[in-house]
């Protein structure tokens, strides 16, 4: 089968491997119709993460369902199914208590599995003709029959949708709070819909792309340019001088100043300390953006052990809380489904491109370049 394939920093190539296959009689085969590539992926194109070459990317998954194991028995042929990124076993501690996204069996190195991802156990990505899903009845989300209507937005429930919206949930939101969104990527815009949807009073979203801003400016949100003024005096300006009720973090590690998305233009701690400026006292920060626990690539002796210079001191005198980590997308890919089913929700909207898998390596360049216009690509592997 053809699959999207690391061979290293900024190239990655569309190669024939062994086609994906039941493995065991819990697994599931998924043809893969629709993946995304993520913000995510690009810490892995860029090398800034351990992801062995030859390795196939691809976590943001939906397809239809060829094949199933022995054992599978919710699961059917022919299903259109999404796959949240996390990999779960349905059976240890966490997923027992609701927390598949720190799964403890599908990683030898450490809670929390995913696919195609690095640190994040064997699985293969599904940037590539077919999948194999492990413990499919628990993984897999079966679509209702719209699913291929609206496949653009169901695919968005492998992840980011779910990502964003866990942020503004870990941000403790109620509906009439204002809300500050650090990133306009698909996971902030995401963020900012789903603040939008719980009833927040004023989102604030913070970027330097215009064409991230403008789609924050069309779900209603108010972008703030932060190459053009200071973030955390905006929302403080336009909050009565107290700041927004809550914040999320949807940027990252390799959030920087302004200007080109660049190594030596990093600051790792930015947006945290901008969110501790601007969030009034008492509110929540949900922080979804990834922090690596250590970057042999980063610029300076503390990136490289994954610390950062954090304003604890502002942090605790404003007595912030502050949830963080990988998303638990089953915990809201299930009723996020019936919004878009409902036709009450459209994450399609951060979409700019839909590309057949061998126009991947040029896509991951124009997305990782944040060039203009390239806002979420979905990749077509049956195309
Ligand atoms: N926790 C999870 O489960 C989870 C899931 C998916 C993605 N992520 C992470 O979320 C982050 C965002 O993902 P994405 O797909 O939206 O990526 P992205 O890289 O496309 O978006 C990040 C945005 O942040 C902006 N940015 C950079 N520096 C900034 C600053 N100082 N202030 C404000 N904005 C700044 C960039 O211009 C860019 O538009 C990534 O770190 C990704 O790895 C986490
Ligand atoms: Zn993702
Ligand atoms: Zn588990």
């Amino acid at each position: 089968m053809k699959a999207l394939i690391y061979n290293g920093p900024c190239d990655v190539s569309v190669q024939d491997v062994p086609e994906a296959r039941i493995q065991m009689p819990t697994d599931v085969l998924v043809k893969i119709t629709s993946t995304n590539i993520c913000g995510s992926d690009l810490h892995m194109y860029e090398g800034r993460t351990s992801l062995e070459k030859g390795r196939i990317i691809g976590h943001e998954n939906l397809g239809e369902v060829v094949a199933i194991g022995k054992a599978v028995t919710k699961v059917k042929i022919g299903d259109r199914v999404c796959l949240p990124f996390n990999v779960g076993c349905g059976f240890c501690d966490s997923c027992d208590q609701g927390k598949p996204n720190l799964c403890l069996t599908n990683n030898p190195a450490g809670a929390g599995a995913a696919y195609g991802y690095a640190d994040a156990g064997p699985w293969q990505g599904g940037q590539a003709e077919f999948l194999q899903v492990p413990f499919g009845d628990f993984n897999c989300l079966i679509l209702p029959e719209d699913a291929q209507e609206k496949e653009n937005d169901y695919v968005m429930l492998a992840d980011i949708w779910p990502t964003g919206h866990h942020a503004v949930v870990l941000s403790g939101l109620q509906p009439g709070e204002s809300i500050v969104i650090y990133g306009a990527g698909p996971v902030g815009l995401m963020a900012a819909y789903s603040a939008t949807l719980m009833g927040a009073d004023q989102v604030f979203v913070v970027d330097e792309h215009p064409d991230r801003l403008k789609l924050a400016e069309q779900i209603g949100a108010i972008p703030i340019d932060f190459s053009k003024v200071v973030p955390p005096e905006v929302v403080n300006a336009m909050t009565g001088g107290n700041g927004a009720d809550r914040g999320c973090e949807c940027v990252g590690w390799q959030c920087h100043d302004p200007g080109h998305h660049h190594k030596s233009n990093e600051r790792p701690e930015l947006t945290l300390n901008n969110l501790v400026r601007s969030v009034k006292s008492g509110g929540g920060l949900g922080v979804v953006g990834l922090y690596e626990s250590s970057d042999p690539n980063g610029d300076d002796e503390l990136a490289k052990k994954g610390q950062i210079k954090f304003d604890m001191g502002l942090f605790f005198q404003k007595a912030l809380t502050m949830g963080s980590g990988q998303a638990n997308v089953k915990k809201y890919n299930r009723s996020l489904m019936r919004l878009i089913n409902a036709g009450k929700a459209k994450p399609s909207f951060v979409v700019s491109h839909e590309l057949p898998l061998s126009e991947a390596p040029n896509a991951y360049k124009h997305f990782d370049n944040r060039d203009e216009g390239w806002t979420k690509v979905i990749l077509k592997p049956q195309t």
